[in-house]
């Protein structure tokens, strides 16, 4: 990997933070960098922290956990985008099984030819791989893992392989916990992981965006609409996600959240439905209506219609 770049962290991440970080001259594998979203705000402390792990600690993987659609795979997409480095992602499931995350034989018109899984394939660019939904992971894909992050080979047994990972290597994942499981029981399919396979981890945690900058993502996203509107969504999200997260001695009272990507689709449903006759109150009330589930869920209706009048929204 060449590495000649070298920029600050406020010219790549628009963040107030003077370090200097090295950008990627030449891509491992070109297709494989992210495309740069422009869209993309950028917290000043998980920049910070997620550039201390890259400069400083090559070893662990860096684990961004938190709740659902608070920006954990967008953000590690877009870090490394502006890194210009290519990333091999494995959207991990329980089902998923090594043979999936390391390589396996596949049928190619006629013929049965070797296929790197997003692991081997990293591995040997020396590039990115992203494991999304991580604390899905079964023991089995989590134990090969663990021993690459341990500094291991992966060992391909089918080819009588054993590949080293390259120079650059790194290990990004995302989860909607800590990796203990999930004590309410809101996302299904999540168990609790190895506790070595977590401590091979650099942690951060991934809450929803500061007011501040979530009003102005809505804001570019949707320029036409009044900023009074704007400001009012994202105070009944942050409300609803009080409710929803809980605190230490109120455990959460809903089990459907309003997030950063509820907003986003929210507030395009509302552009459209305010061009209607009708009023604020109904058309606020129709666009939550199609992007959360009012129909099974009659806690979250109810406590978003208590939210929307105590803010004087009806
Ligand atoms: N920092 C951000 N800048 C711009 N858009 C964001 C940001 N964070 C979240 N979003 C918006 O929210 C959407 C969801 O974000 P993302 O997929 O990264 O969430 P997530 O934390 O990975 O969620 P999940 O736990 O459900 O996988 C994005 O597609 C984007 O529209
Ligand atoms: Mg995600």
């Amino acid at each position: 990997m060449e590495e000649i770049m070298r920029k600050t962290i406020k010219e790549l991440f628009g963040v107030d933070l003077a370090a200097q970080i090295t950008v990627n001259d030449v891509p491992e594998v070109p297709e494989r960098v992210p495309g740069i979203d422009a869209g993309q705000i950028f917290i000043k402390e998980m920049v910070a922290m997620a550039s201390i792990w890259y400069l400083y600690d090559q070893r662990s993987g860096l684990y961004l956990y938190g709740p659902t659609g608070s920006g954990k795979s967008s953000f590690s997409r877009q870090f490394m985008a502006r890194l210009n480095r290519s990333v091999y992602e494995f959207h991990s499931t329980p089902q998923s099984e090594p043979a999936e995350f390391k390589g396996g034989f596949h049928l190619k018109g006629g013929n049965t030819v070797w296929v790197d899984g997003p692991l081997t394939a990293a591995a040997r660019a020396g590039a990115v791989l992203l494991v999304d939904e991580l604390d899905t992971l079964n023991p089995g894909c989590a134990m090969v893992l663990k021993s690459v992050l341990d500094g291991g080979s992966i060992a391909l047994p089918e080819l009588g392989e054993y590949v080293v990972p390259k120079k650059g290597f790194r290990v990004v994942a995302t989860g909607n916990t800590a990796g203990n499981g999930d004590a309410w029981g809101r996302y299904a399919s999540v168990r609790r992981q190895n506790i070595a396979l977590m401590d091979c981890f650099a942690k951060i945690e991934v809450g929803y965006m500061p007011e501040g900058l979530e009003t102005g993502l809505l804001g570019k996203m949707f320029p036409k609409l009044p900023a009074t509107i704007i400001k009012g969504f994202v105070d009944l999200a942050n409300d609803v996600r009080k409710l929803f997260i809980g605190a230490e001695d109120a455990p959460p009272s809903i089990d459907v959240t309003l997030s950063t990507r509820d907003m986003v689709r929210t507030m395009g449903y509302f552009a459209i439905l305010m061009k209607r006759q009708k009023s604020l109150p109904e058309n606020v009330m129709d666009a939550l209506a199609i992007s959360l589930p009012f129909g099974e869920n009659a806690a979250l209706k109810v406590a978003i219609t208590g939210i929307l009048q105590r803010r004087g929204f009806t």
